[in-house]
Formats: C-alpha cells, sequence, structure tokens
C-alpha cells in the first residue's frame, strides 16, 4: 500500500529481483548486481516529483521549448556503509547528483546509532536530497542522518530504501512527516536483534562477503 508517506513499488520486476536476493544462498556479486538494478527502478520512483523548466533547443526539423530538470543538482546521501551499493546505479541514472555520506554505526547492544563521518554537499537547503541505505529497519540511523542532514540545511529529502520494517516507517514517520520514504517491500517486523524478517540477512555483509 502506498500513502503520501510511503511508496511501495511493486513493479514486478524489483520484485524478482528483491525475491533473488534474500534468498541465503544468492552470492554478493549478484546481491550487488541487483541493488544496483533495483536502485534505479526505486530512484525512478523517487524523482517522479522533480521540478522541470524548459529550454529552447534545435532539433534538426525545428525549435521547441524542450523540458529540462530545473534549479540545483540533485544530493544523494548514502549511509555507510551499505548505502554504497545503492549510490552506483544511481549515479548512473542521475550522473550530475552531489554526493554526500553520512557514517553511522549500529551499536549491537543499544541499537542506537553512533555517528563517525559527516561529508555533505554545499547548498543543501537548495538540492533535493535523496538519503539512500538498504535497510530501513528500527529507524534509528535513518532518522539520525535525516537529523543531521536537516542541521545542514537540507529541507527537501526523500529516503529510498530496499526492504522497510513496520517499525522503521512508524519511527521515521514521527521524527520526519515531511520525509517521504520509498522501498521495493514493506516485511513483517523485527527480530529482537533488530534485523528485519523475513529480510534478507545484513545487507553490508551481503554485499561486500563480510560476516
Ligand atoms: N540492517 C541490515 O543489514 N539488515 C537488517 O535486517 C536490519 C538492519
Amino acid at each position: 500500500m502506498s500513502t503520501p508517506h510511503l511508496t511501495h513499488v511493486t513493479h514486478p520486476l524489483v520484485q524478482h529481483k528483491l525475491s533473488i536476493m534474500r534468498k541465503s544462498d544468492t552470492p554478493s556479486v549478484q546481491f550487488r548486481q541487483l541493488l544496483r538494478e533495483i536502485s534505479q527502478l526505486l530512484a525512478y520512483e523517487a524523482t517522479r516529483d522533480l521540478v522541470l523548466t524548459t529550454q529552447r533547443i534545435e532539433t534538426p526539423l525545428t525549435e521547441m521549448d524542450a523540458p529540462m530538470l530545473a534549479g540545483k543538482k540533485l544530493a544523494l546521501v548514502s549511509i555507510l556503509r551499505a548505502g554504497n551499493g545503492l549510490l552506483d546505479g544511481i549515479l548512473e541514472l542521475i550522473p550530475s547528483a552531489r554526493v554526500g555520506f553520512v557514517g553511522l554505526y549500529r551499536d549491537e547492544d543499544t541499537l542506537e546509532p553512533v555517528q563517525y563521518y559527516f561529508k555533505a554537499p554545499d547548498a543543501l537547503g537548495t538540492r533535493p536530497v535523496i538519503v539512500v541505505d538498504p535497510m530501513l529497519a528500527t529507524g534509528n540511523s535513518s532518522v539520525a542522518a535525516i537529523d543531521l542532514l536537516k542541521k545542514a540545511g537540507a529541507k527537501n529529502l526523500r529516503f529510498l530504501c530496499l526492504l522497510a520494517a513496520p517499525e522503521g516507517i512508524a519511527r521515521m514517520k514521527e521524527a520526519h512527516p515531511d520525509v517521504p520514504i520509498i522501498t521495493a517491500a514493506v516485511d513483517s517486523h523485527l527480530n529482537d536483534n533488530g534485523y528485519i524478517v523475513p529480510g534478507l540477512g545484513d545487507a553490508g555483509d551481503r554485499m561486500f562477503g563480510t560476516k
């Protein structure tokens, strides 16, 4: 179900690719490739409301006012490290995007995010900002990252993920009701360790072959 706060991308290609990613025997190389492909399909939805202007151009036949993206270049912000798996695909689609990084790791006891890095593009307040992280689990990291980005001036944000847990969606909606979420799936629940069920395991480990 999609609402103004949540876009669930149910496209069959996205769903098929995601199911392969979920399988525990899918190797990292295929996992990364599928993530790259899905990231582009999700980015297509996440950028649906970008503002257009027109530019006078000449085709081989005539002149026309052709639609072009308006305003400042979009900013993509990856929540390290798993967010990086979504970056390359989206950059292929939007090569002029500026890129930022928020380094947060999850304290495995408290499940609270701890910040270790922050670097954002300039003029954040004038750019559409897409924050990317494959897993919206507790929502703690995404809420913390968006807090930091808002403090740095960001006003027009959206959050793109592969999987979302109902707990994370609720937390985001409470903390940042102005930030729409774009996801390929809304799973059942979080387990006691904060993992999404049925999920796909640790996205960073699946991507990079670590444990
Ligand atoms: N982060 C992951 O990588 N996987 C989960 O299931 C939850 C958080």
